[in-house]
């Protein structure tokens, strides 16, 4: 064949391809259940899939690495937990392993076989930094937990799962799903008892940014009117702090919110609504509300994010949710109403504060 019949065999072929192709295109697309057995509608991202990927992307930065192991608090209470709670022949899952600094704890303290799980690219390092330290009876699985399995349920569940906000790094749906498949019935979690804390408080004066509309008088200017413009979402009235020298004082006695045991919890246990009342014993202006965490294991040995406690584990927040300003006397009373849709994402909370004075009541 010749080079230009040739040409225009190739050309004839081509174009009857394409028709052949569009008149089957047009074909599948006719009706709505060929359309979607062969064109399938993008798969979209479900919350948990995206704070999934969320949580890979942060944890295998080393920065998010550093600044937990540089947290003295915390890495004292779990070298202080794991000591006190792992015998010599446990055999231990490590929940989110990262650099396996817990795993080599457990490991040193005599666990029979620790199972060392992350799905973070941090693991990577963890099993270099393993067999660098001499630690021999760790198995490293590359995988989220709810994807690893074992034959035999172990002794104990280790984990480092602990949000600012207790809830907000998943700590709860992972922990039990390990639980419920993996531990023994009379297995231990460490640690397992958490309390939330959310307190009305005084901001430190040289600390406290106001609402935009509660600037009355900025050398003579007046922003009162802004009040019109108040923002609605959750975001603009919850701020997250590191900063222990912002609050000054708490204005009545601290209690638990929320307390939990992982050893018993569900996710539909935990409460979406929460009220409680506070007596003012210590006078000052209501700023807002303070949200931190404490995890217990004995009751000389906790862990806290208080931003008022002298031994708070530095690296965690706190969450300040903000409120109109008022000025408490002491025997004030306070009633403060938490409702969450999702106790993991901070952004759908709403709070309330109703004050009580001698007489009179605001909201
Ligand atoms: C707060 S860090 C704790 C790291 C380490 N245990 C420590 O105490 O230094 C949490 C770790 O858990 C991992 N992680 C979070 N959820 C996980 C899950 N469901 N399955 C496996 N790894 C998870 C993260 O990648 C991260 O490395």
């Amino acid at each position: 064949m010749s080079l230009s019949s040739l040409q225009r065999f190739s050309i004839l072929v081509s174009r009857r391809v394409r028709r052949a192709s569009s008149h089957l295109g047009q074909w599948l697309r006719g009706s709505p259940r060929r359309k979607a057995w062969f064109y399938p509608p993008a798969k979209v991202a479900t919350p948990a899939e995206k704070y999934r990927q969320t949580n890979v992307d942060y944890f295998s930065d080393l920065h998010a690495q550093e600044r937990m192991l540089a947290d003295q608090q915390r890495m004292a209470f779990y070298h202080e937990a794991i000591s006190r709670k792992i015998k010599p022949g446990d055999r231990v899952i490590d929940l989110g392993t990262g650099t396996g600094i817990l795993a080599a704890f457990a490991s040193r303290q005599g666990a029979a076989r620790v199972y060392a799980v992350d799905h973070s690219s941090i693991i990577e390092h963890a099993k270099q930094l393993a067999a660098e330290n001499g630690i021999e009876n760790v198995d490293f699985e590359d995988v989220h937990s709810t994807k690893f399995y074992l034959d035999e349920p172990v002794d104990v569940i280790l984990h480092e799962q602990i949000g600012d906000f207790l809830f907000d790094e998943a700590m709860v749906p992972n922990v039990c799903d390990l639980r419920d498949r993996l531990l023994k019935p009379d297995g231990l979690i460490l640690p397992s008892q958490f309390e939330l804390f959310c307190e009305p408080m005084t901001l430190h004066d040289d600390r406290r940014v106001p609402y935009i509309w509660e600037l009355t008088d900025v050398h003579g200017f007046d922003f009162s009117s802004m009040e019109r413009s108040r923002p609605q979402d959750a975001e603009y009235h919850g701020l997250v702090s590191c900063d222990p020298g912002v609050v000054k004082h708490f204005l009545g006695e601290p209690a638990p919110m929320v307390k939990v045991d992982l050893h018993t919890i569900t996710e539909s246990t935990l409460p979406l609504q929460v009220t409680f009342t506070r007596k003012v014993t210590n006078a000052g202006l209501l700023d807002g509300l303070v949200v931190f965490m404490k995890a217990k294991v004995d009751d000389d040995l906790v862990l806290s994010s208080s931003p008022l406690d002298p031994e708070r584990a530095p690296h965690w927040g706190f969450r300040i949710l903000r409120l109109d300003q008022s000025d408490l006397e002491i025997g004030d009373e306070l009633e403060v109403t938490l409702t969450v849709k999702d106790w993991a994402d901070p952004e759908t909370w709403r709070w309330t504060c109703g004050v009580w004075g001698c007489e009179d009541f605001t909201d």
